[in-house]
């Protein structure tokens, strides 16, 4: 299908013609999409539905009490100023810096909905974001709605909630463009059924995310950068990176704040020196796992000797670099 992108811009035209066409009833089709689409997500829509919240500190507060996310408020109002300008979001940064995690949260309580997930690799295509077509039910009835599945982003649009693009430098350029002419316009072409799905409210965004340093990455097109707002994402700060492991700590067990800046230390010698990078992510999980270890062991608070034992775990992971780590371990600790 994405060889035919061109072919279907070419449809486009007249399929919008169709849409202006009131001998074409429209209204069934619709109908049977919409259907599937409530029919298949209904039971997490109605788990998780609630109120849209579009004021910045409020959502602020929500991701740190509820989702134990730290987020810049300047960050949060950048992206409710993109939102509200009908603008998609680009976080690009370094691994572990919480762009997945913040990104589907903010969706989901701007949305009132949870947010749907596209994970990008260079096979996905338009068939697997818009809908497809079931082979047995082609055969029994035909390409049209009845057997017609619809795919997440056209479940967002219908439902009026949020989509979180993972790793789009991974994905083609053709999904790329057709994402955002999605975006540009709130709808969806459907040729094959001479559908039109338009979105429904303000609920329906994107958010995209993006690591440029990771391996196998393409590039982004200035087309795709001048439509997105950019939003940089970097390693924390010492003391922000203090409060982003306090808020995710889940061990009852105690833990003092020079532990815990020392693995900060280290995780910033080696942010320099290794090629493997320990982003927050790390960081969070090496304090849990040295937590744990504490509790087995039956100490009555963490100790510099479970820090240590944790440390390897969570920081050898390219072969051929122990050595770099153990230096750092060994200065710092
Ligand atoms: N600001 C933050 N607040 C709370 N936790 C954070 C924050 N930043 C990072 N984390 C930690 O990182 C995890 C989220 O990382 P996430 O997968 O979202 O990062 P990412 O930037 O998408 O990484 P990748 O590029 O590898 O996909 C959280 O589970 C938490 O442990
Ligand atoms: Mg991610």
């Amino acid at each position: 299908m994405v060889e035919d992108l061109e072919k279907i811009l070419d449809d486009i035209s007249n399929i919008e013609q169709m849409a202006n066409d009131s001998s074409i009833d429209h209204s069934r089709a619709e109908d049977t999409v919409a259907k599937r689409v409530f029919e298949i997500y209904k039971p997490l829509i109605h788990e998780m539905k609630r109120e849209p919240v579009r004021d910045p500190r409020r959502i602020v507060d929500i991701l740190r009490n509820e989702y134990k996310l730290l987020v810049d408020e300047r960050l949060v109002y950048l992206v409710v100023a993109a939102f509200l300008a009908g603008r998609p979001v680009l976080f690009e940064g370094p691994p572990g810096t919480g762009k997945t995690e913040i990104g589907e949260a903010l969706l989901t309580i701007w949305s009132g909905k949870p947010a749907f997930i596209i994970p990008c690799s260079e096979n996905y295509d338009e068939y697997r974001v818009v809908g497809d077509f079931h082979p047995l039910m082609a055969i029994k009835y035909g390409f049209n709605e009845l057997s017609f599945i619809p795919r997440p982003l056209l479940a967002a649009i219908i439902l009026d909630a949020g989509v979180l693009v993972d790793e789009i430098r991974r994905s083609s350029e053709e999904l790329q463009n057709l994402l955002l002419d999605i975006v540009d316009k709130r709808r969806i072409i459907i040729p094959e059924l001479r559908r039109i799905v338009k979105a429904s409210g303000e609920g329906f965004q994107l958010i995209f995310t993006s690591n440029p340093e990771d391996y196998a990455q393409g590039e982004l097109s200035d087309a795709f950068l001048r439509r997105v707002v950019r939003i940089p994402f970097n390693y924390p700060p010492p003391d922000v990176e203090l409060k982003i492991v306090k808020l995710r700590y889940d061990v009852d067990i105690e833990i003092e704040d020079s532990l815990i800046r020392k693995a900060i230390e280290v995780v910033n010698v080696l942010r320099k020196r290794a090629a493997y990078k320990p982003g927050p992510s790390d960081t969070v999980l090496w304090l849990r796992l040295a937590g744990r270890i504490a509790k087995l062991r039956n100490h009555k608070s963490v100790e510099l000797k479970d820090l240590v034992d944790a440390a390897t775990v969570i920081l050898y992971k390219r072969i051929g670099e122990e050595e770099i780590v153990d230096e750092a371990i060994q200065n710092t600790l």
